[in-house]
């Protein structure tokens, strides 16, 4: 595992009150309607959104802070994460927005990036700070030089991270591009639209592209080059697919369409004519997208993946569950579902399963030890 976040603190954002997760490599978050599941993912986002300087407009995206402290009465949105990177670092990032009940904004009034070390050659261990601001006061570490440095007031903007500007692309020094990258990368899949108009239906321009985009719209694209290009992806697809549709199916093709444009089709041994992505059902369409971002071979380092039962059939649940402890070997992975089949489908080895609630208001988030998983997973 390269990296993984191990511990994440939320306060004050929609139902996530007050909440500490300890997630594990391969996660499953489980819970009815309306507990926090995708609160919590979209919390994710926020991180991942915030480390690319593009917090402002995301908050917006989400109706405004008012919208979004929790009960419309919270004074900030806090969070505080630690992340290991290659069992080597182990990083700590924190960061506030207070609310601004008046203007229905926010200003970051705290933001902390520190390292944990062992001192070389010894048990002791170090705290390095990189980062550090107080509203407009801010100070970051010139790894170079060793030394402080404080950030000139006009560059510290008060609704964006000093962790998405404090890059710069010659910054080769680990620290705070390492963190930065990190959390910029986090990639979250929320519902895939499968509608009769969707991109993901239509040709597509082909380009080289590696990795499923959060809308999952660029599928088509991203399978054409992992599926023509790399062998154990396109062996592990095809395996996949007769799994779920049996023998019958022989192989993903991409005739082109016009001029640049490519297309999907699936051809089946027992039909003349391939079958076109804008006649596949929504749940092979589904499965596909899921196959295709758990397979890939250079994945983001978080993943997270709301509802991945949506619109599958029960039988490719296991199949699914199999990509993913696989793929949990090279990203932490985060699934949220209410559905005990999928969790059940997880066999080999049960992922970290974490129960959200919604009691009195917030929601609550338990984490079960393994042999209580079990007696749950049985009760349903
Ligand atoms: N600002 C807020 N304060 C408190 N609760 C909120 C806020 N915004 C949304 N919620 C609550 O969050 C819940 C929906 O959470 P969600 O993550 O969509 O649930 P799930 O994905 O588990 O179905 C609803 O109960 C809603 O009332
Ligand atoms: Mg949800």
């Amino acid at each position: 595992m390269p990296v993984k976040i191990t511990r994440l603190d939320i306060e004050g954002f929609r139902s996530l009150r007050k909440v500490s997760w300890h997630p594990g490599d391969l996660n499953v978050v489980i819970g009815p309607n309306g507990s926090g599941k995708s609160n919590l993912l979209h919390f994710l986002e926020l991180i991942s959104v915030s480390a690319q300087g593009r917090l402002g407009k995301y908050i917006q995206s989400l109706g405004g802070m008012d919208a979004i402290v929790w009960d419309g009465q919270a004074a900030s949105i806090k969070f505080a994460l630690d992340i290991q990177s290659y069992e080597l670092f182990n990083d700590h990032y924190e960061m506030e927005l207070e609310f601004n009940r008046l203007g229905n904004s926010y200003k970051i009034n705290n933001e902390l990036l520190t390292g944990l070390f062992n001192v070389k050659n010894t048990l002791n261990e170090k705290v390095i700070k990189y980062l550090s601001r107080t509203n407009q006061t801010a100070y970051i570490r010139d790894a170079v030089k060793n030394t402080t440095i404080s950030v000139k007031e006009s560059l510290v903007l008060r609704g964006e991270s000093i962790l998405s500007s404090a890059v710069s692309p010659f910054d080769d020094e680990m620290d705070i591009s390492r963190t930065q990258d990190n959390l910029a990368s986090i990639t979250i899949y929320h519902d895939l639209r499968t509608d009769k108009d969707a991109p993901i239906r239509q040709a597509t321009i082909t380009r080289f592209e590696k990795r499923v985009e959060s809308d999952g719209q660029n599928l088509v694209s991203v399978l054409h080059t992992l599926y023509t290009s790399d062998r154990d992806f396109k062996s592990d697809i095809n395996l996949a697919m007769k799994a779920a549709f049996g023998d019958d199916f022989e192989e993903l093709v991409f005739p082109p369409a016009s001029d640049q444009r490519i297309q999907l089709r699936v051809r089946w041994k027992s039909l003349k004519r391939e079958q076109s992505a804008a006649d596949l059902s929504d749940g092979t369409l589904r499965f596909l997208f899921l196959l295709t971002v758990l397979a890939s071979p250079d994945p983001p380092p978080v993943i997270a993946i709301d509802e991945p039962e949506t619109g599958l059939h029960p039988s490719m649940f296991p199949i699914v569950a199999e990509f993913a402890q696989d793929a949990a070997m090279r990203s932490q992975l985060i699934f949220t579902t209410h559905s005990p089949q999928f969790l059940d489908a997880f066999t080999d080895a049960r992922p970290t399963t974490t129960v959200a609630l919604w009691e009195k208001g917030e929601t609550v988030l338990r984490t079960l030890p393994k042999d209580e998983l079990d007696y749950w997973l049985q009760r349903f």
